[in-house]
């Protein structure tokens, strides 16, 4: 089997925000990511997953340490927003979709950049809408959608280019679990369908275990980074996320095997 390439890299990535009182969101960040990889971005509230995120697409700029796309460094990319609309699909959880465009016009808005012709440019936003199953509502407007609708429409928006990249933050947020499912499913999905790398930002204990790699983020650090294979890493997903879990990890130990967890257990046991 070829070895896969690497499509995106981290190294010490940093992040402070403000000077008076700087917040460490990032704390040297080193991640590498495989293309065509699915992966989950999982950890407490202000753990530095949307900062990361946003890092990763060249929305923000780092304090310190760089993000690498196709090996080549953010740092050193002039026009930032050309090759991000190139290279990378955005999908947030408020998919601020353009409220007075139907869902066939917004996936048609960001490839006014591609040299094709209106025809053509239609005819591909029309493909993706059938390839998220909104073929019978091409002519809706977002108000007239449902929200896992919507969702499926921002979906299709983020992967008109063709990117390579597809950056997902809390992408079902505000869906009803079934929505959530089926959403999750589609971007598993499109993963292997269209050979798009994947990343979701998820506080989504079932999401993260529908993906191929857990990554979890604590204090603006990886604190572990894990291949989901059965229903017991699900439960130790879960149990990472209680407040349990949590106390565990507080005490710097973050259990990765059966072995682990009951060790960290009975230290825990030992000291309370
Ligand atoms: N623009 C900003 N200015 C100042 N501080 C910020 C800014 N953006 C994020 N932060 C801080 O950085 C830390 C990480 O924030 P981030 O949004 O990355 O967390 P998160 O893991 O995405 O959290 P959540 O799950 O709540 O979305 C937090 O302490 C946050 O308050
Ligand atoms: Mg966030």
């Amino acid at each position: 089997m070829p070895e896969s390439t690497i499509v995106v890299e981290t190294r010490q990535l940093t992040k402070v925000f403000g000077s008076v009182e700087p917040v460490r969101a990032l704390d040297g960040v080193d991640l590498t990511i495989h293309s065509g990889d699915l992966v989950a971005i999982v950890g407490p509230s202000g753990s530095g997953k949307s900062t990361l995120l946003n890092m990763l697409g060249g929305l923000d700029d780092p304090s310190s340490g760089e993000v690498l796309i196709d090996g080549v460094s953010l740092n050193s990319v002039r026009d930032i927003d050309s090759f991000r609309s190139k290279t990378v699909g955005f999908v947030f959880q408020m998919h601020n979709l353009i409220p007075t465009l139907t869902a066939l016009e917004n996936v048609i808005v960001p490839l006014h950049e591609a040299s094709m012709s209106k025809s053509a440019r239609r005819g591909r936003a029309n493909e993706l809408l059938v390839l998220v199953g909104l073929e019978h509502r091409l002519k809706s407007l977002p108000s007239q959608l449902s929200g896992g609708e919507r969702q499926r429409v921002a979906i299709a928006r983020a992967l008109a280019n063709d990117p390579k990249i597809v950056l997902a933050d809390e992408p079902t947020g505000n869906l009803d679990s079934k929505t959530t499912t089926d959403i999750m499913e589609l971007m598993s999905e499109l993963n292997q369908t269209q050979d798009t790398t994947i990343i979701v930002v998820t506080h989504n204990v079932y999401c993260a275990s529908m993906m191929r790699r857990v990554v979890t983020m604590r204090d603006g650090t990886i604190v572990s980074d894990t291949v989901p294979q059965d229903g017991f890493d699900r439960d130790l997903m879960e149990f990472r996320q209680s407040s349990l879990g949590q106390a565990i990890m507080e005490g710097g130990q973050v259990p990765d095997s059966m072995a682990d967890l009951e060790q960290s257990l009975k230290d825990l046991l030992r000291e309370s």
